[in-house]
């Protein structure tokens, strides 16, 4: 089950080393964001090797699920990182397995380079760039549907009302395929992930099995409820 998947990462994400692994600019002060024990803990139980995460910054994210790579993981991992902006050089450079690509997540450039990067659907997915419902499902559309991620992250699910609109349909759609991790991982701007189907793009059979159910049960009880009204009137006529 997806919620024990992720218990475990978090448990054993919190025992791997993400000293340096920092948000913000590099303080000898800063310690490491609690999501991202969970990011290296599911890196390494799920043992995933093809990574993308849409929003470096600083790089806190990909260094951490860097450092979760499993032993021989290490040899054939591919760690790709989009940012609009190009931050904290000197220190992602002594990560050679993670490359970086800048600009817009949303053009057709980057999309084209990052799908590029990798060579095989990829296992994880991390999309932390902007917070809005329309932003995150672009990148979505554009890039789930070309590399057919195993798993999605997002960041920020409750942050605000558009992210909260998006995480409660993709909820609806995904069921016990959408796990809330913002206990877990103690972060009230919310986190969550999605065990994503890698034949997504396929499942409209599904979705138009599920429409027709709904009319189906829709118009059975539409006809059981005028069968009753038929007999109740049928009832008075009678007791008339
Ligand atoms: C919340 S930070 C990412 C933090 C990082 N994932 C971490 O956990 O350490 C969001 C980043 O997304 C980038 N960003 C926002 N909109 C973007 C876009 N359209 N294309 C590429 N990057 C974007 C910003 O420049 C910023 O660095």
């Amino acid at each position: 089950m997806l919620a024990d998947i992720c218990k475990q990462a978090m448990k054993e994400g919190q025992k791997i080393d993400l000293s340096g692994c920092v948000y913000g600019k590099p303080k000898d002060t800063d310690k490491p964001s609690n999501y991202y024990y969970f990011l290296a803990g599911l890196v390494k139980t799920q043992r995933l090797t093809n990574i993308l995460d849409l929003g470096t910054k600083n790089g806190g994210s990909i260094m951490s699920m860097s450092r979760g790579i499993h032993g021989q993981g290490r040899v054939r991992n591919r760690l790709v990182t989009v940012d609009i902006e190009y931050l904290n050089k000197e220190k992602l450079e002594k990560y050679p397995n993670i490359q970086r690509i800048q600009g817009d997540v949303l053009s057709k450039r980057v999309l084209k380079k990052t799908v590029e990067s990798f060579d095989r659907e990829i296992d994880l997915m991390f999309i932390d760039t902007l917070h809005e419902y329309k932003h995150v499902q672009r990148i979505i559309t554009l890039y789930a549907n070309k590399l057919k991620p195993k798993y999605i992250i997002f960041d920020d699910i409750h942050l605000n009302y558009s992210m909260e609109k998006l995480w409660r349909r993709l909820t609806k759609e995904f069921r016990d395929k959408a796990f809330d991790l913002t206990e877990i991982i103690g972060r009230e701007a919310g986190f969550g992930i999605i065990l994503w189907d890698r034949a997504y793009k396929l499942n409209w059979l599904k979705i138009l099995v599920d429409f027709l159910t709904i009319r189906i049960v829709l118009t059975l009880r539409m006809t059981v409820n005028l069968i009753k009204r038929i007999i109740r009137k049928l009832k008075k006529l009678l007791g008339k």
